[in-house]
């Protein structure tokens, strides 16, 4: 069974402007495909060839296969990530409303941290919204780093690799973040997570 590359979850001109089509042919067909690609070629004929993408993600960091970790990690981060994004303007609600609003003060307040810590962050990696139980927090990642396993519970994530803006955006990273804060969250996707025991699995 080998690794899927999901299709997007809408149309490739549905987040314009502020990520283009072009971003999207690229990021999804060209980078998100290249990783699981390269995923699939590495646990071809081992133990791992029917494993979860959750299982090769744990199995290459326990045994220090950064080659296989950044592949199989980065195909993960990708599919959250075009999850965590949606053409339509949502605002959060309910139970995940009032963990914002308990954790960080308001949504405003959110979103001026994910904000200041995407713009922050030093070189590639991916900012998240995640809980521990009830408790939210915003943490940044380095290169292909993951929340798939372990016990924090990701909620949404913004990439932060170049590849994710510059066609857009050039080296102006904060305009390609405000816009998906403001335009683009998926919070209909963060609520689910929320919601759920345990983590969002990659689709077989
Ligand atoms: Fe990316």
């Amino acid at each position: 069974m080998a690794i899927i590359l999901p299709p997007l979850p809408y149309a490739d001109d549905a987040l314009a402007p502020v990520i283009s089509a072009t971003t999207l042919q690229t990021h999804h067909g060209k980078h998100h495909k290249a990783y699981v690609d390269k995923t699939n070629a590495a646990v071809e004929d081992t133990d791992h060839a029917k494993s979860s993408l959750e299982q090769i993600i744990a199995a290459a960091e326990a045994k220090g296969d950064k080659g296989l970790f950044n592949n199989a990690a980065q195909s993960w981060n990708h599919a959250f990530y075009w999850n965590s994004l949606t053409p339509d303007a949502l605002k959060p609600t309910g139970d995940l409303a009032k963990a914002i609003d308990a954790a960080f003060g308001s949504v405003s307040a959110l979103d001026d941290e994910l904000l200041a810590q995407g713009t922050a962050h030093f070189a590639s990696g991916w900012v998240w919204l995640l809980a521990r139980g009830e408790k939210l927090s915003v943490e940044q990642t380095h290169d292909a780093a993951t929340f798939a396993t372990g016990d924090a519970k990701p909620l949404l994530v913004i990439d932060l690799w170049e590849h994710a803006y510059y066609l857009d955006h050039k080296n102006v990273r904060p305009d390609y973040l405000k816009g998906v804060i403001e335009k683009h969250l998926n919070w209909a996707f963060a609520a689910e997570n929320f919601g759920r025991d345990g983590t969002w699995t990659y689709p077989a």
